[in-house]
């Protein structure tokens, strides 16, 4: 009893695992099919083969079979008529007069019909017609095996009708207890003194069933054969055919990787050939438009790092000349002395920007290097925020760093803290006066640094664009509150060096939130930010 319920369980466990079987093979299959366009074409080749098989095969054996049939018809009726004639002219010279008599003599005619027909053997039934009226009743005689009961009414009725003719009919009998198709022809001879009788020769077709029978077997092996070989050659073909495609598919892969001197094989002049040449050709022809393309690139980018290399000397002289003037500026006439003010302030603008095109064209010549050692992020964002707190007091906002463990993390403590002072001075900027959260948390193996503001946000796609080099929301704007564009590309960079990331979140008139991680060792990754880049709330 109590084993029951397990077994059930066992077994219901069986069907489940058997149809799970069933299910991944049959996804497997169905990928295969999707994938393989050599399987594709094999298969629906093999199909039709075999449908033009069967169709060819089955015409053909009912030709032959009907002609079989047809020849043993005309082989059975041609005998059946001289062993008639036969039979006839044996009554005509009988002189029984009895029944008895009678009787005796169909037996000696039966026999006699028996033994001349040794070749084509077949079996003889001899019963009274139906339409003989004769009060002399004789019994019915057969031959063999096969009596009346194997005659059909229809057949005997047929040559009742027509006693002058011949009737034939093809039906199946039960001979050693098989069904054998037989051929039976009727007619009918005159027994003197005892009326119109019938005589069916019943002829077995046992041996042309037997051809019949080898002649399938034979077409069912040619056509399982011939089915095979068509799918065996559409193999082959597709073969020709796929390999280069796919050799060509891994060529496009490896160039779509980067390496660009890959190049397709290509020999004689067919189709795959000319593939392969037009293949090539494209790949040359990209080639050359991207050495082109990074050519030009490198010497927008030496024009850059070269013009910037080349301000530095002459901004050296103004800036000792403008300090000159500003210092100085007390002695002028006051107009002139805001001049010297603005001068001094544009020239700081000018500075700042030099210096960040100098870093930018120090990342894309890929000469940034980091100066690694253990940094408490916490201390280098208040350090940060401390620094910032005469432009805050100056737009009315608060900065404060929200209270929580030590944050260690092993970075370039320079080039963390210059993205830090862009992101709280970017909050201050763009916060319209409201308070400005630094948060910091470390987990995972890494350490975020979230930087929130109440301003003016971000549109929708701008979190994106902010990080695009010389982008700003409101240019003229900007260029009052002097930004250049350049801050958050570098900081990006920076972050990228430490394999961290930097993002943005906004909305407009809600504010934003800017989130650094980097990981807590360095060449670490990061899979998951310790603190969330949307506030609490969003979904
Ligand atoms: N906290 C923020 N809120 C709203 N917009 C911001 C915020 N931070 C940056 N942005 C937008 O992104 C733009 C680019 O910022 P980025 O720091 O790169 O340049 P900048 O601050 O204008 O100039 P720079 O930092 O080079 O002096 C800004 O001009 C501003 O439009
Ligand atoms: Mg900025």
């Amino acid at each position: 009893m109590s084993g029951t319920p397990s077994v059930a369980r066992r077994a219901a466990g069986t069907t489940v695992s058997v149809r799970r079987g069933v299910l991944t093979v049959g996804r497997r299959a169905r990928a295969a099919w999707r994938q393989s366009l050599r399987l594709r074409v094999v298969t629906t080749t093999m199909m039709l083969g075999l449908l033009v098989v069967s169709l060819l095969g089955a015409y053909l054996f009912n030709r032959i079979a009907d002609g079989l049939t047809e020849q043993k018809i005309a082989a059975s009726q041609y005998d059946a008529r001289s062993q008639t004639r036969t039979v006839q002219a044996s009554w005509d010279g009988s002189t029984a007069k009895t029944v008895e008599g009678l009787n005796m003599a169909a037996r000696d005619i039966m026999g006699l019909i028996k033994s001349s027909d040794q070749a084509s053997f077949g079996y003889v039934v001899m019963a009274r017609g139906l339409n003989n009226t004769n009060p002399t009743i004789l019994a019915t005689a057969q031959s063999g095996s096969l009596g009346l009961s194997s005659v059909h009414r229809e057949l005997r009725e047929a040559v009742a009708k027509d006693p002058t003719r011949q009737q034939t009919q093809v039906t199946a009998v039960l001979l050693g207890g098989e069904q054998v198709l037989a051929v039976t022809v009727g007619s009918a001879v005159v027994v003197p003194s005892a009326g119109t009788y019938d005589l069916y020769f019943i002829y077995p077709m046992t041996r042309e069933q037997q051809t019949m029978a080898f002649i399938q077997n034979s077409f069912l092996a040619a056509g399982i054969i011939l089915t095979l070989l068509v799918g065996a050659v559409a193999w082959v073909v597709t073969r020709q055919v796929v390999t280069p495609v796919r050799r060509a598919a891994e060529v496009a892969g490896r160039l779509a990787r980067g390496k660009l001197n890959e190049r397709m094989p290509s020999h004689g002049e067919d189709d795959l050939a000319l593939l392969a040449t037009s293949f090539n050709a494209m790949a040359d022809s990209l080639q050359s438009q991207i050495r082109q393309l990074e050519g030009l690139s490198r010497v927008q980018q030496r024009f850059v790092s070269d013009v910037s290399h080349e301000l530095r000397t002459p901004l050296t002289t103004i800036r000792m000349a403008v300090d000159l003037i500003h210092e100085s500026r007390e002695g002028f006439d006051p107009t002139v002395a805001r001049s010297a003010e603005l001068l001094a302030g544009e020239l700081d603008r000018f500075e700042s920007l030099l210096a960040d095109l100098l870093e930018i064209s120090r990342f894309d010549a890929g000469a940034a290097a980091l100066d690694i050692e253990p940094v408490d992020l916490r201390t280098c964002a208040e350090r940060v925020v401390a620094s910032a707190q005469p432009l805050a007091a100056r737009r009315g906002s608060s900065v404060t760093v929200l209270p929580g463990e030590r944050a260690e993390a092993e970075v370039d403590e320079r080039r963390v803290e210059r993205i830090l002072r862009n992101l709280v001075v970017n909050a201050i900027e763009h916060g319209e006066g409201q308070p400005i959260t630094v948060d910091l948390a470390a987990a995972h193996g890494a350490v975020s640094v979230v930087v929130e503001d109440h301003g003016v946000g971000l549109r929708p796609g701008e979190a994106m664009l902010v990080f695009n080099r010389f982008w700003r929301a409101d240019p003229a704007r900007a260029r009052t509150t002097g930004g250049t564009g350049l801050g958050l590309a570098i900081a990006l960079e920076d972050a990228r060096l430490h394999n961290g990331w930097l993002q943005a979140w906004g909305q407009p008139g809600e504010g934003s939130r800017f989130r650094l991680t980097v990981p807590e060792r360095s060449g670490g990754s990061i899979d998951r930010a310790p603190l969330p880049l949307e506030p609490a709330g969003m979904p």
